[in-house]
Order: C-alpha cells, then sequence, then structure tokens
C-alpha cells in the first residue's frame, strides 16, 4: 500500500517517534508498505514519520541510486528502533533533499561514518559501520525519527530564503509526482 507522504508544516515531522516493541504490528507488512511508498516517490529513503507514523522505523534503499561511484549494492535495508552508536571522520558537505520538503535540496554537513545498532524486519539484531553515502542517507533518515529535519542545519539566512517555498509546501502547493499530505491544504 503507497502512503501520502507528510510534507513539511505537520507536527509529526517534528516529534520524537516511540520505539516500537516487538509484535505490535505486522513489521513484514509494515515495511513492505514503507518500500511500496518510498519507490512510489523515487526516494532512497523513508522514515515512518513521513507516512504519518510516528514509530522509530525507516528504510533505505542505494542501489536505484545510478551513476554512483560508491558500491550500493545490499543496501536496501529496513531499521527498526535504531540507535547511532558513533559518528566519527571528517564533516563534509553534501546536497541533501527530503521527500517531505519536495524541490528544495541543500548542502549539509555531517560526519563522515556512522556506527548504528538496529533490528531488521525480521527481529533480528545488528550493529554496522557505514561511511560515504550510504552513512548520509542513514543519518538523514535517522534525524527524522527525532523530529529533526535537514533545513535545521542551514544558516538563518538560508532558512529565511526558503520560509515562503516551505509555506507553499504546508500549504499543498507544490508539485510533485507522488501523493502528499499536506498540513494547511485547505
Ligand atoms: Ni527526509
Amino acid at each position: 500500500m503507497v502512503y501520502p507522504i507528510v510534507v513539511y508544516g505537520d507536527p509529526i515531522l517534528r516529534k520524537r517517534a516511540k520505539e516500537l516493541k516487538k509484535d505490535s504490528i505486522d513489521l513484514p507488512a509494515f515495511v513492505q508498505d514503507m518500500y511500496e511508498t518510498m519507490y512510489a516517490a523515487h526516494g532512497i529513503g523513508l522514515a515512518a514519520p513521513q507516512i504519518g507514523k510516528s514509530i522509530r522505523v525507516f528504510v533505505v534503499d542505494g542501489t536505484t541510486l545510478e551513476e554512483e561511484k560508491e558500491d550500493m549494492s545490499g543496501f536496501k535495508k529496513a531499521f527498526i528502533n535504531p540507535e547511532i552508536l558513533d559518528e566519527a571522520g571528517n564533516v563534509w558537505p553534501f546536497e541533501e533533499g527530503c521527500l517531505s520538503i519536495p524541490n528544495i535540496r541543500e548542502q549539509v554537513s555531517r560526519p563522515a561514518k556512522v556506527k548504528i545498532r538496529y533490528y531488521d524486519e525480521l527481529w533480528n539484531k545488528k550493529e554496522e559501520e557505514y561511511d560515504g553515502i550510504k552513512a548520509r542517507i542513514i543519518q538523514h533518515e535517522y534525524d527524522h525519527l527525532d523530529g529533526k529535519l535537514f533545513i535545521d542545519y542551514l544558516s538563518p539566512l538560508k532558512k529565511r530564503m526558503l520560509k515562503g517555498k516551505l509555506t507553499d509546501i504546508s500549504k499543498g502547493d507544490v508539485d510533485t509526482e507522488y501523493r502528499i499530505s499536506a498540513p494547511l491544504k485547505k
């Protein structure tokens, strides 16, 4: 099932999402819905709050990235109750976008490496390290679970410049190829 994507201005995107309790939902089905929704919107990452569910789950699929120099094979995963254990390495800038903030892309600086512990959709506990674009996707999606968005990292000036566009997005006044749920849409 493809959900509409909740966009900027909806308070759910600003809440700290709750830990998922084992067996509280049909997890494989939910993860499947998240993948379907992400693919329908041509995203490479999607967090549960973006489909209106305030739980600590996100999915990624970097294997669809074209012209990527990094090896993305196998980087299709669901992260349940993730915990970032460590971030390290040089802080580097990379242009980020977000399905909840359509048509805006900005440079964001984050540490290059991340160590993460999580459960997969079959509730196997994992601990892994990532760097480069993979780390970046994980950091961005993880932020969603803590109510953070990539625009929070921008300078006050940049934020002021984006204000009008963000207001338009929250009113649903934005072109997307996917279905959105805008909080201020009349
Ligand atoms: Ni995002």
